[in-house]
């Protein structure tokens, strides 16, 4: 699939993640005990994450000679920019206009690099051209969005004999779909199980299993303060100025759109997207696999 222009819900929640906390990362952050959790240092939890997938990186290719990668779902490209400037020659793919705008103009700004930028699905790469190119995959918050399938047949050919995938991000647990209070409240993630079956039969070795869910989990009690005490009252000062100016248009409007306002309500604003409903249905997890020396 072409880039994409229009916008779909899940590209509009990042891009207004991004813009409504200003930071440069589209991904959760690490947070310890020694970082204390506040808004403020979403972008200190941010970099400690960045940190600690930059050193998976380099310990992982230290052996290769002139390694590269590929970047899958580079969000902004801050992450492409940092391992280019350690040394590494990356390519990226990300299928968000809007994103990729952010990630051409990061590229303009540093020193003229041989980075590809693919503007694309990770299903979509051009296979052929860029057979065994790969020395280490990257999936940094983006293995989600992409179906485990076009992971584990393309990921074989575009990687070297011996090649890594790097994977940070969640996937679901077995208690998704019980119907518990709070089911569903998050979307996304593989189930964890699915995961492993079709790793079973996959070329790859597991070589590193991770969980990471409390160390990220604080990060969604955070999200859930800010929609709860910010958004909400925002929200309902714009509600009560609409209703009180355009009565009839505004109730029409609600009409509606009511089914996808009970959605987002119940989704973003109903408090259960708090940090004990994500450590029950949601597993954070760092994975590193490796392709078997003859695929
Ligand atoms: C949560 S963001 C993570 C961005 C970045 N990797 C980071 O860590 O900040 C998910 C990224 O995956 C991209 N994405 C979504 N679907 C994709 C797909 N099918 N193939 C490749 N990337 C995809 C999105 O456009 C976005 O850039």
């Amino acid at each position: 699939m072409a880039t994409k222009e229009r916008m779909s819900s899940r590209e509009l929640g990042l891009v207004l993640a991004q813009q409504l906390l200003d930071v440069e990362d589209l991904h959760y952050g690490l947070w310890d005990p020694d970082l204390p959790l506040s808004l403020g240092n979403i972008a200190l939890a941010q970099q400690r994450y960045t940190e600690m997938l930059l050193a998976q990186v380099d310990m992982l290719l230290a052996d290769r000679p002139a390694p590269r990668i590929l970047d899958v779902g580079c969000g902004t490209g801050h992450m492409l920019q940092l391992l280019v400037e350690r040394g590494y020659a990356v390519d990226a793919v990300n299928p968000s206009a809007q994103l990729n705008r952010q990630v051409r103009a990061r590229l303009a700004g540093m020193t003229p690099t041989d980075s590809t930028l693919f503007a694309s699905d990770f299903g979509s790469l051009p296979l052929a051209s860029c057979r065994h190119r790969y020395d280490l995959l990257l999936f940094s918050e983006s293995f989600q969005y992409i179906p485990l399938a076009e992971i584990f047949e393309n990921s074989p050919v575009l990687l070297k004999p011996g090649g890594w995938l790097l994977v940070c991000d969640f996937f679901k647990t077995s208690a998704h779909c019980d119907g518990a209070e709070g089911d569903r409240s998050f979307s996304g993630g593989h189930l964890l199980r699915s995961f492993y079956e079709q790793l079973s039969t996959a070329p790859f070795t597991l070589c590193h299993d991770e969980d990471l869910t409390p160390r990220i989990s604080p990060n969604i009690a955070l999200l859930d303060e800010w929609l709860t005490q910010r958004l909400l009252p925002a929200s309902r000062s714009i509600d009560q100025y609409l209703r009180s100016s355009y009565p009839y248009l505004t109730r029409l409007v609600k009409w509606l759109s009511r089914h996808k306002l009970a959605r987002l309500r119940y989704k973003y604003l109903s408090g259960h997207r708090n940090q004990a409903i994500f450590e029950k249905y949601k597993s954070y997890r760092l994975l590193v696999l490796q392709l078997d020396q003859q695929p």
